[in-house]
């Protein structure tokens, strides 16, 4: 299994936070985008720094490092990925947001795309998708397929909390796409939960539940 689990002190003590029965609604999504935040410092830790001179405050020129033409694109997956975004921007304020939706179809149970409104130079961005789930993987797939086929080859996948089934489904399909993740959870449900997970995290960031 390919995936990187973020071990962070504050990253465990938050998602600890969010697996509490009865959370109200401002903390679930206070904590989704404080991990979102921690996530991104650390799926984009190997960008690239150029050198830079510039005006110090005192007028001395001074060398600084700034990223490398490294332009992003965010890509939350309707709707539970929003409960991330604010994060995520958080510590990238100039990134550019491709907003993605899928529903399954009842027949074939598979992902069929139904809004996609993706930034028009996405085949230059790094893309960081996020989801807080990642179950099955079906929809992860899917999205990072919609991706690929507008051009885009540097892709990675922020989750909270991860199914080994769904990790393992993205290995195999996307084995170039690395998956940062607060945790590894033990199994899906029959109902398609992870476990022990969070629960619904679309309906907790949303207050619908
Ligand atoms: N989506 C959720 O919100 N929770 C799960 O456990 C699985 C999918």
């Amino acid at each position: 299994m390919n995936v990187e689990l973020i071990q962070h002190p504050l990253v465990k003590h938050k998602l600890g936070l969010m697996r509490e029965a009865g959370i109200s609604t401002k903390s679930f999504r206070e904590l989704a985008n404080e991990l979102g935040n921690l996530l991104t410092y650390e799926a984009t830790s190997d960008f690239a720094l150029e050198p830079h001179t510039i005006q110090g405050w005192n007028s001395t020129p001074i060398e600084v490092e700034k990223l490398k033409g490294k332009k992003v694109t965010v890509v939350p997956i309707l709707r539970a990925g929003l409960g991330m975004l604010d994060g995520v921007l958080g510590m990238i304020p100039g990134a550019k947001v491709s907003v993605v939706g899928l529903y399954r179809d009842e027949e074939t149970l598979q992902p069929v795309p139904y809004f996609e409104k993706l930034v028009a130079d996405i085949d230059q961005r790094t893309a960081l998708v996020i989801d807080p789930m990642l179950a099955t993987g079906g929809t992860m797939n899917a999205t990072l397929t919609m991706l690929k086929n507008k051009g885009c080859r540097d892709i990675r996948v922020l989750v909270l909390v991860a199914a080994p089934e769904g990790v393992r489904a993205v290995n195999a399909e996307h084995p170039d796409v690395r998956i940062f993740t607060a945790a590894v959870d033990s199994h899906l449900n029959e109902h398609g939960y992870i476990m022990p997970g969070l629960g619904d995290a679309g309906d907790k960031i949303f207050g619908t539940r």
